[in-house]
């Protein structure tokens, strides 16, 4: 293999980007992106790495969570205040009721550019370039709107930072301390049996805390009153990424610097694509997004060459088969145990699980997200493997996108909040729920 470099992915076919109209102004954004600061720092992507190789034995669970495309009009306090909360409350339910640490993964900060299955949309007979994420274009359908501007990266990279600020601020400041597992129960979750389910997980946590104190037991420790919070998103537009792409001044190492973790996604990791050969540079822990159509050939070669060392925390397979899964995880995992291959193993069980509802909307299911999670782990408890992770889209806010759940969602229902720009997402409580679940799995 020839010599990696931040710009070797150039000489690669790099499918799924944006045909930006203006060369030179995409040049000039990559440019500007790239003599900004960092958005994290090496340091906490080899945390993040250290953490993901305890999930990889089995000592901690991966959660990770967030929008199908963040949406640049919500980057505001309420709304990343609203889905912590909710990444916050699962993380509890999945610690304290599951009895093993939790890493935290937002699908935030970064989550703005989207793979698309047509170059196209067509409506009424009008067809106009798809929607590509807000670092690309917008989504709505005209034409004028549709086209792809390079400023759009720039406006993300500042839309990133803020999120991350207040993310930091969040996590670090008091606002994700045990004592307040209450505050994160959102009042239109509250009143609902999984939101009464939380309140009392919650009251055992007070009354262990309180515990600790009246034996003499400092309860102002990191642990009990900051969270560990990291971000995430698929690395995509390649320039955007090589523009974060930075020397490590300790080790000398390449880091992508725009998110602690980066994943590939089904439609871009191919064995000779542009994506891999940069992913497979940087050092940061790499998802790598596993459907249907693969090979388990190829699947391999990946793995090999984007984790040659095989260390512990660099490599997290997501997978991603709906229905099919009894028909496709059992041999990715035979392929991947006699490989010997280190990898986190995590479920996204939402990819798989879309469909056009009735009334037009592209939803999922409730019980055919949970059913998937539930084979994810007799799968791997029947292989002697172990369901590391889960990987969801999802939002702190009200929204009705997915079918079913404690609520039961019908389809007629679906208009009364459907916002998400792309795939569908759980809102809070199906996401609670969720996690309840997923606890009693855990404990198994
Ligand atoms: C996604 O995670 O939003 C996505 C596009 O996933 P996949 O690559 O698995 O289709
Ligand atoms: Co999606």
């Amino acid at each position: 293999m020839a010599e990696w470099t931040k710009t070797s992915w150039q000489n690669f076919e790099a499918l799924q980007q944006p045909n930006w109209p203006d060369k030179k102004a995409y040049q000039k954004a990559v440019d500007t992106i790239s003599l900004l600061p960092p958005l994290v720092f090496a340091g906490e992507i080899r945390a993040l790495k250290q953490q993901l190789a305890d999930v990889v034995e089995g000592k901690a669970f991966l959660l990770q969570g967030g929008d199908c495309a963040e949406d640049f009009t919500n980057c505001t306090a309420p709304a990343i205040r609203d889905t912590l909360k909710v990444i916050l409350q699962m993380a509890v339910v999945l610690s304290y009721a599951g009895g093993k640490p939790v890493v935290k993964v937002g699908r935030m900060a970064g989550q703005y550019a989207k793979p698309r299955s047509a170059d196209m949309e067509t409506i009424d007979g009008v067809s106009l370039p798809s929607y590509r994420g807000d670092m690309v274009n917008a989504s709505e359908f005209t034409e004028a709107a549709r086209v792809p501007d390079p400023q759009r990266m720039v406006q993300g990279y500042h839309l990133s930072a803020a999120t991350m600020n207040i993310l930091r601020a969040f996590t670090r400041g008091g606002y994700a301390a045990l004592e307040r597992v209450h505050a994160w129960n959102n009042e239109f979750v509250k009143a609902s049996p999984m939101g009464r389910n939380y309140e009392r997980l919650g009251r055992h946590i007070d009354q262990a805390l309180n515990f600790m104190r009246v034996i003499g037991i400092d309860t102002n420790a990191p642990q009990l009153n900051q969270a560990s919070f990291y971000t995430s998103h698929e690395a995509l537009l390649l320039g955007y990424e090589q523009a974060l792409t930075r020397q490590d001044s300790i080790t000398g190492d390449w880091y992508d610097c725009s998110a602690h973790m980066v994943w590939i996604g089904d439609r871009t990791r191919q064995l000779d694509g542009a994506h891999v050969e940069f992913l497979r540079g940087v050092l940061n822990p790499v998802g790598m997004k596993v459907g249907p159509k693969h090979d388990l050939e190829v699947i391999r070669q990946l793995i090999e060459r984007i984790n040659p060392e095989n260390e512990p925390g660099r490599m997290t397979l997501i997978t991603r088969f709906g229905k099919d899964i009894d028909k496709y995880l059992p041999g990715l995992i035979r392929m991947v145990k006699r490989e010997g291959f280190k990898v986190v193993w995590s479920c996204d069980p939402m990819h798989g699980n879309t469909y056009t509802s009735e009334s037009g909307y592209k939803t999922s299911n409730f019980n055919d997200i949970l059913n998937e999670i539930q084979c994810f782990f007799e799968i791997h408890w029947a292989e002697g493997t172990i369901p590391g992770g889960v990987h969801f889209e999802m939002t702190g806010s009200n929204v009705t996108e997915c079918i079913g759940g404690g609520r039961n969602i019908i389809d007629q229902n679906l208009a009364e909040n459907y916002l998400t720009a792309c795939d569908p997402r759980l809102n809070a409580e199906q996401s609670l729920e969720l996690a309840f679940q997923i606890a009693e799995m855990i404990r198994t």
